[in-house]
């Protein structure tokens, strides 16, 4: 019998059905996927162990998330994270996903005060990042970052952008609260939207917006891949925080978050099911997980 194990240098992979070959997630087969409707499924990952279970279960892109700050280093929100701490977790996911199939996009998240004091700064901090593995860079906010995000695509660095619920700027907004609910706000989150992608953004995480309006957002995107986070499955694809989905987490789980360690034999199995679930349409379920 074949043995579908994989072995990494981290231990040996639980045996689970072989995927078949796929190839490396590029800039142009994040286009196809999309045009032939084909959901993007991302999760977050902070270390190679996690990164190279979840290159084995098919994940498409992976997002080194400041999120590390809340969920590995235990701060109370993502503000402490430093361009250092980013550029080590990005190293550590990077060697994962190269020990097994090696075909996972990977995101680094440029973290607060690494980008906003001018766009110079933000070159040095997502060179940083891209030398240390990363594919793409993600930054918070719409409007002033439009020419950072020109300014960086011009340079050749690929660029995801995040609007709605910005947790960089969680204070700002008073809370972490559902964003774009007056039709003032869905008005403006569309056109900072529409100037991202103009700009040169190729990929927009959309955090915690009602469905309806992520979905319009989508529509009016063609080049520009929405990934929603507890925003409806009218986006291009998904995300989760992947301890969030495996039902481990220091605080409350979001209402938009489903558990699928629930009946799963491992977490490799775990994060495949979330894949298909993406994949499939059926996860996130708009009367469930979504406002
Ligand atoms: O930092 C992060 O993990 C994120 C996702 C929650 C989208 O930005």
């Amino acid at each position: 019998m074949t043995d579908t194990s994989a072995r990494t240098p981290y231990g040996t992979l639980p045996a689970a059905a072989p995927l078949p070959p796929r190839k490396p997630v590029s800039l142009p087969r994040l286009q196809e996927m999309r045009e032939r409707g084909e959901k993007i499924a991302m999760l977050t990952a902070y270390d190679a162990t996690f990164a190279a279970v979840a290159d084995a279960a098919g994940v498409d892109c992976l997002l080194v998330g400041d999120s590390l700050g809340m969920v590995c280093q235990g701060r109370p929100s993502t503000v402490g994270v430093t361009l250092e701490e980013m550029c080590y977790h990005t190293e550590c996911v990077v060697r994962g996903v190269r020990r097994v199939q090696g075909t996972v996009w990977v995101i680094g998240d440029l973290p607060f005060g690494s980008y906003q004091t001018s766009r110079e700064e933000a070159m040095r901090s997502a060179a940083a990042l891209m030398q240390a593995g990363a594919h793409m860079v993600k930054l918070e906010g719409g409007g002033w970052t439009v020419e950072t995000v020109r300014f960086l695509v011009e340079r050749g660095i690929p660029v995801c952008a995040h609007l709605g619920l910005t947790p960089q700027t969680v204070h700002a907004l008073g809370g972490y609260r559902v964003q774009g609910r007056s039709e003032a706000e869905a008005e403006r989150l569309r056109r900072q939207a529409l100037e991202l992608q103009d700009a040169g953004a190729t990929m927009l995480v959309l955090e915690m917006v009602p469905a309806t309006l992520a979905a319009d957002i989508t529509r009016q995107l063609p080049r520009c891949h929405t990934i929603g986070i507890g925003s409806g499955n009218g986006t291009a694809g998904q995300v989760l925080v992947m301890h969030d989905m495996l039902g481990i987490h220091l605080g409350r789980t979001p209402r938009f978050v489903r558990n699928f360690m629930e009946g799963a034999a491992s977490v490799r199995d775990a994060i495949a099911a979330y894949v298909a679930a993406v994949k499939d349409g059926s996860f996130p379920d708009n009367t469930l997980h979504a406002w």
